[in-house]
């Protein structure tokens, strides 16, 4: 059973090679084998050429025998699986998690991230339609809508700092600056026609100088929204 196998790194690995009385041990393909009974292995080196203690994965492809040498020997481990570079900053207990759920790796952000989207633009297409049909309850709806978004947005802006975290390593670029930028214009201007509407819940029924202002704050967010997600999708499908 693997789960019940001593883990070995390469490090640990390296010390059974046979010398000073050691066992010798090789890995081949994950799994660490015990070879110290073996007349070919027993001074720590097989045929003059390969030395125990190590990975010797790719080494067995001009073996002139097959894998099915290792039968002969107990299993006594896995060999610890070695860290993508690009992992270097993930702790180890995340990476098991992503093993057992892929999911949770890449979609974080581009799952959440529709939700803002799809509320903030169909909060100024409800305003618009009011305007257009003086139906009181679109922009009612609006307002519904506005609050779901006030409410989605910052999700994303959770989601895409870890999704830059974890895999983007945090690397600055010009597409992120946009995006943190581009979020906190985002959220303010949520915030602001939210806090407007809620103390002046008339604002848009009765044409004015401050309805026109409502209005164009309105209409800033889905173009806000728009580069937003454009940058976004730049870095998720860069060609
Ligand atoms: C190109 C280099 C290699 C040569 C010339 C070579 C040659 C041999 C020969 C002639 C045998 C005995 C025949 C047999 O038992 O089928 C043997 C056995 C074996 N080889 Fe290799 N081998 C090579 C590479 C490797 C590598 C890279 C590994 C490990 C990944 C390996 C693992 C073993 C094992 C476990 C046995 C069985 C030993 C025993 O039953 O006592 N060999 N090898
Ligand atoms: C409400 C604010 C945000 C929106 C609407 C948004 C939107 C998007 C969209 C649409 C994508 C493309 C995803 C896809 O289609 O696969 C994306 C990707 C991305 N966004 Fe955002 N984003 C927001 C905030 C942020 C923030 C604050 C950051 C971090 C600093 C960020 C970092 C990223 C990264 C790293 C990707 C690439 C994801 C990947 O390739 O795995 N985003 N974003």
């Amino acid at each position: 059973m693997a789960g019940t196998l001593k883990e070995f790194t390469r490090e640990e690995l390296a010390r059974f090679n046979g010398e000073d009385g050691q066992p010798v041990y090789i890995a081949h393909d994950g799994k660490v084998y015990d070879v110290s009974e073996s007349k070919l292995w027993k001074t720590g080196n097989h045929m003059r050429r390969h030395q125990s203690g190590m990975d010797l994965t790719e080494d067995i492809e001009a073996a002139p025998h097959d894998t099915e040498v290792f039968e002969r020997f107990p299993q006594v481990g896995i060999l610890k699986p070695e860290k993508d570079p690009m992992d270097e900053h993930v702790p180890d207990f995340l990476l098991a998690v992503f093993r057992k759920i892929p999911m949770l790796r890449r979609h974080p952000h581009p799952m959440t991230v529709h939700f803002p989207i799809a509320f903030v633009m169909l909060f100024s297409a409800l305003n618009i339609l009011y305007l257009v049909t003086g139906n009181e309850s679109l922009e009612t709806s609006a307002f519904h809508v506005l609050v779901a978004g006030l409410v989605a947005t910052p999700v994303a802006m959770l989601t895409g700092p870890y999704n830059w975290w974890l895999n983007y390593a945090s690397k600055w670029s010009r597409i992120i600056a946009v995006k943190v930028f581009g979020s906190l214009i985002l959220i303010t201007l949520v915030l602001v026609i939210f806090w407007w509407r809620v103390t002046t819940p008339e604002i848009m029924l009765h044409a004015s100088g401050t309805r026109v202002f409502y209005m164009v704050l309105t209409l800033i967010l889905p173009i806000v929204i728009t580069v937003l997600g454009w940058f976004g999708a730049k870095m998720t499908f860069p060609h």
